[in-house]
């Protein structure tokens, strides 16, 4: 049986990215571009209204590299290094060619292996709430950049407080259910200021995508339609309603 994310991170990870069926490992490929297009979207208005063009780039917790392929797109002028806990996402990532890329390797999920500033920008997107101790890893994002981008599901809310969604959660290795508050903690107790934030009630594509019957979809579509006006109108009780996507940048004191 594969141990839980507290249990043995890199073996729940590894079996994570190694999903026995094609037909479902891209699916899940599908899944993740869909999520990548909105995280690229999200860093690269954040950098906008910080005045902000990093060259060069790294993403902590890489994954299969749909974030560093749609960054790619997005910033032709950037270099980037990935770093994963997880070797068979290493591998996935590796084998997209991604262009710019340059290291993409698994590392030990500590201790990044590059000098003290190396890079203008470090990404950990969807990665703190995956870690038992996200205090470490934040210092160790703002040791090797000095520009720092979060971006993470703020899951203390409502919604997701239901038994049957914490369940879904654990079930990926959502180990943290965080709000703004507890992001904003984080990111001080590392010594870094935000510059720019926003919050994201998420595309419809993406509340659709599991949506298989006609009526899935329009459940899925009623969810999107009211999660989007509730957002617009009252941002941040929307937060305490439901899981939107929170992305901060914010940089060494
Ligand atoms: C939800 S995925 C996010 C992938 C990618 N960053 C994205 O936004 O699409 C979470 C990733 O964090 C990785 N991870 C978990 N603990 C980690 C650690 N200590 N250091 C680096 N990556 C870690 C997992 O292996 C997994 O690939």
């Amino acid at each position: 049986m594969t141990p839980t994310a507290s249990q043995d991170p890199a073996a729940f990870y590894a079996a994570g990215y190694s999903l026995d069926s094609v037909e479902e490992s891209h699916r899940m490929g599908r899944w993740r571009a869909i999520g990548a297009r909105s995280k690229a979207a999200h860093a690269a208005e954040l950098c906008s209204r910080a005045g902000i063009s990093p060259l060069r780039v790294v993403e902590i917790g890489c994954g299969d590299g749909a974030l560093l392929s749609a960054l790619s797109e997005a910033w032709p002028a950037a270099r980037f290094d990935g770093f994963e806990l997880s070797a068979p996402a290493t591998e996935i990532a590796r084998g997209r060619g991604i262009p710019r890329v340059e290291r993409l390797e698994a590392y030990d999920g500590t201790r990044v292996p590059a000098e003290d500033g190396a890079y203008d920008l470090a990404i950990l997107s969807h990665v703190l709430e995956h870690v038992p101790d996200p205090e470490p890893l934040l210092a160790e994002a703002a040791r090797v950049a000095r520009h720092v981008l979060v971006e993470v599901p703020l899951e203390n809310n409502r919604s997701a407080a239901r038994p049957a969604k914490r369940a879904i959660s654990e079930a990926i290795g959502h180990l943290h259910a965080f709000d703004r508050a507890a992001v904003r903690g984080l990111t001080a107790r590392a010594r870094l200021s935000p510059a720019a934030e926003l919050s994201d009630p998420l595309p419809h594509e993406h509340h659709a995508f599991f949506a298989e019957s006609a009526l899935a979809r329009v459940a899925a579509a009623g969810k999107w339609a009211v999660r989007a006006a509730t957002h617009r109108a009252h941002p941040h009780s929307a937060e305490r309603l439901f899981t939107v996507h929170y992305a901060v940048l914010a940089t060494s004191k």
